[in-house]
C-alpha cells in the first residue's frame, strides 16, 4: 500500500467518460465525487457499442467531467496526492482518451501517476465505503439500505468473481496485487450473454437490467435452457451456446404461431430463465472455486454484480461471507473503483511511458 490519501481516478474504457476523488482515512476509503457520463443512450440506438463514436463522445466529456469531478470534492489541484487511470483492458480508442488526459495532468500538475489494471479496479469497488458525499445517494435514496450501514472491507484470502460485459473471470486474491487466476469464460461474458439475448428478445442496451425487470414477472420453469460446462469440472465458462439456444427458442416459437413478435408472457418466462440459467452457472463455479481453495470470502465486481439475483443466489449457496460494491453504480463501469484501486496500487508510472494496452488481462 502506498501512503497517498487522494486520489484522483479517470476511466474511458468502454462507453463511459468518469472521473471521482477518493480520499483514504483511518474511517476508509471515501467518495469525495463520482462523476459518470455516457453514450449508452447513443449506442442504444445500434444494439452496442460503436467504438469510433464511444470515443468521439469521450473526447468531448473527459474534461468537464474531470472539472465537474474536482469541483464536487471542493478540493484543489494542490490537494490531490496522485492520479489513477486505467490503461486496459478496453476499446483503443477509448483508452487512449484517459490515458493521454491523465499523462499530460499528470506532467503540468506534477502528480505521480497510477497505472490501473480495469479488471482488478472493479475488485477494488468492495473496498469504498458507503456514505453521505457518494453520489448514488442522492439518485437512490438508499441510505436506509443496510449496504449503507455496514463497512466491512475484504480480507485475504478471498476469492473474486468478476462478472462484467467482457469478462468472466474467477481470481483468488492472496493479498494487495497478489492474485492467481483461476478459470474465465472461453467464449461470451456474462454481461456479454444477457446484452445478445436481450436483444434478441427486442429489448435495447445494456441489456442486463432489462432482462432482469422482465424476468419479474417471469416463470423461468416454463422455458429450459442448456447450462454450458456447469459439470465441466474446471473453473471455466462458456455462455455462447446459451445465446444460441434462446436464439432458436425464439425462432421456433414464432414458427409455431405464424407470427414473428413473442407475446409479452414468452419474453418475461424466457427472461427468467436466461437469468436463472446465468445465475446457476456462476454460482455453482464460484462454490467449486470456494471449495477447491478453502476460503471463507466471496466478492463479486462488474456489471452484472448489480443483478440482485446472482448475489442472493451466491449468498444462499456459498455460506461464506459475500461481498458486493454497496451501489450498482460501484458495479458497473466507474472512475472510482480505480481510484480505490490507485490506494493499494505499489507501481507509478513516468507519464510519458504509460501506454494504453486494450488487450490488457489479469
Ligand atoms: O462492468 P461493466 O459496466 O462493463 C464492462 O467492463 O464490461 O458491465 C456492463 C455489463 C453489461 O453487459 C450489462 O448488461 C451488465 O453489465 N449488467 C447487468 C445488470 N446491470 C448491468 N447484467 C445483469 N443484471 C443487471 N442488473
Ligand atoms: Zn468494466
Amino acid at each position: 500500500m502506498n501512503s497517498y490519501q487522494t486520489i484522483l481516478g479517470i476511466e474511458t474504457s468502454c462507453d463511459e467518460t468518469a472521473a471521482a476523488v477518493l480520499r483514504k482515512s483511518e474511517k476508509g476509503i471515501e467518495i469525495l465525487s463520482n462523476i459518470i457520463t455516457s453514450s449508452a443512450s447513443l449506442q442504444t440506438t445500434f444494439g452496442g457499442i460503436i467504438p469510433e463514436q464511444a470515443a468521439r463522445e469521450q473526447l468531448k466529456a473527459i474534461i468537464p467531467v474531470i472539472q465537474t469531478a474536482l469541483k464536487d470534492s471542493r478540493l484543489k489541484i494542490e490537494d490531490l496526492d496522485a492520479i489513477a487511470v486505467t490503461y486496459g483492458p478496453g476499446l483503443i480508442g477509448s483508452l487512449l482518451v484517459g490515458v493521454e488526459t491523465a499523462k499530460v495532468l499528470s506532467l503540468i500538475w506534477q502528480k505521480p501517476l497510477i497505472p490501473v489494471n480495469h479488471l482488478i479496479g472493479h475488485f477494488y469497488a468492495n473496498w469504498i465505503k458507503p456514505g453521505r458525499s457518494y453520489i448514488a445517494d442522492r439518485i437512490s435514496k438508499k441510505q436506509n439500505d443496510s449496504r449503507f450501514t455496514i463497512y466491512d472491507k475484504p480480507s485475504f484470502p478471498i476469492i473474486g468473481l468478476l462478472v462484467s460485459g467482457g469478462h468472466t473471470d474467477l481470481v483468488l486474491f492472496t493479498d494487495h496485487n497478489k492474485y492467481q487466476y483461476l478459470g474465465g469464460t472461453r467464449d461470451d461474458a456474462a454481461g456479454e450473454c444477457f446484452d445478445k439475448c436481450a436483444r434478441l428478445l427486442g429489448l435495447p442496451y445494456p441489456g442486463g437490467p432489462e432482462i432482469s425487470k422482465l424476468a419479474e414477472k417471469g416463470d423461468a420453469s416454463k422455458i429450459k435452457l442448456p447450462k454450458p460446462m456447469i459439470s465441466s469440472g474446471d473453473l471455466d465458462f462458456s455462455f455462447s451456446g446459451l445465446k444460441t439456444s434462446v436464439s432458436q427458442i425464439v425462432n421456433r416459437i414464432s414458427q409455431d404461431k405464424n407470427d414473428d413478435r413473442l407475446t409479452v408472457d414468452d419474453k418475461r418466462n424466457l427472461a427468467a430463465s436466461i437469468q436463472q440459467t446465468i445465475v446457476e452457472v456462476l454460482t455453482k463455479k464460484t462454490m467449486a472455486a470456494v471449495k477447491k481453495y478453502g476460503v471463507n470470502q466471496v466478492m463479486i465486481a462488474g456489471g452484472v454484480a448489480a443483478n440482485s439475483k446472482l448475489s442472493e443466489g451466491l449468498r444462499r449457496s456459498l455460506h461464506v461471507k459475500l461481498f458486493s460494491p454497496s451501489h450498482n453504480i460501484l458495479c458497473t463501469d466507474n472512475a472510482a473503483m480505480i481510484a480505490a484501486a490507485g490506494f493499494y496500487s505499489e507501481e507509478t508510472i513516468d507519464p510519458l511511458k504509460l501506454q494504453a494496452n486494450p488487450n490488457l488481462s489479469l
